[in-house]
């Protein structure tokens, strides 16, 4: 079922079954991380070129936030680099991961992506064929969509069976449209506007059942509405750091500790004057290609 508006729920989100926390993570060997085209607007600098990557620094810092996952006591698991897919590494897009709780038949689900560029069409079969193990089901779209990227456009409501789904440049709504009727679960579905943000989780990162970052200039009104219905303690992100530090591209696995780009300062103080544990991870070399820790990760159990 979609959701456009606050009324189509038709009850509280309390009443939503509950969903667990994640406890398990997919994140993809950044060996050919680079910005070698550009599919988004970070991807290019003021002159037009494409952004320079210190792909030395690009790993170090692609270490350092697996260990910091790792230290969070988070399972990770790592998906093999694909020859000459410099954006491998940005693994929630190839694939929509729905959780056994979530789904109507109680066994997860793993969605297989429509990429759309042609540059990251082959990431989902390499994605998909590591993951294809015992206990997940796997699918694809098979509607009308020709556009569907995955978690980066799509995310649970912390704790509740609700799923975000961004409708914009990488996804069309048929695609949620889909998703929603497939697995009996409401859809909350949001235009995005701004090509900049041209992702869910470039413009909202959940954080617990009435809170989350967002930058509400990303939405149209009605999105900006729902996002406000659902979320009645959203925290809204300073403009600079969501256009350059990707703010809103943070992770919060439980409700408790939060996992921010470095250098979003405004944020990391408003986080914490909420009660959060902000944990900064460096991933500037990351935002050059458009984005940051969310992204980096796609959340598997
Ligand atoms: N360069 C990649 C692209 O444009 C970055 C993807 C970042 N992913 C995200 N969900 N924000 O596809």
């Amino acid at each position: 079922m979609l959701i456009r508006s606050p009324e189509d729920l038709g009850h509280s989100i309390r009443e939503l079954a509950p969903l667990p926390p994640a406890r398990r993570v997919l994140i993809a060997d950044p060996r050919d991380y680079d910005v070698r085209y550009a599919i988004n607007p970070h991807m290019l600098d003021g002159s037009g070129a494409l952004k320079t990557v210190d792909r030395e620094l690009a790993r170090k810092q692609w270490r350092d936030m697996k260990s910091a996952f790792e230290a969070a006591g988070l399972e990770v698991d790592v998906l093999p680099p694909l020859d000459g897919h410099p954006d491998l590494c940005f693994c929630a897009n190839p694939a929509l991961w729905i959780p056994a709780e979530a789904a109507p038949n109680g066994t997860a689900h793993l969605v297989r992506s429509r990429m759309a560029h042609a540059e990251r069409h082959d990431e989902v079969a390499h994605l998909v064929q590591h993951m294809n193990v015992r206990g997940v089901e796997i699918e694809g779209i098979e509607g009308p969509a020709d556009r569907f990227e995955g978690s980066g456009d799509g995310m649970f409501h912390p704790g509740r069976r609700l799923l975000w789904g961004g409708v914009g440049p990488r996804t069309e709504l048929a695609a949620w449209a889909e998703i929603g009727e497939r697995f009996e679960l409401p859809v909350a579905a949001v235009q995005l506007v701004d090509p900049l943000f041209y992702h869910l989780d470039t413009c909202l990162a959940p954080l617990d059942e009435e809170r989350c970052l967002w930058f509400p200039p990303a939405f149209n009104e009605a999105g900006a509405a729902l996002i406000r219905a659902f979320y009645p303690r959203a925290i809204e992100v300073a403009d600079r750091e969501a256009r350059e530090g990707l703010a809103c591209n943070a992770w919060c696995p439980d409700g408790e500790r939060v996992f921010l780009p470095a250098g979003c300062e405004e944020t990391a103080s408003a986080l914490g004057r909420h009660g959060f544990q902000v944990i900064e991870i460096e991933c500037g070399e990351f935002r050059k290609a458009g984005g940051a820790v969310f992204c980096l990760k796609l959340v598997i159990g």
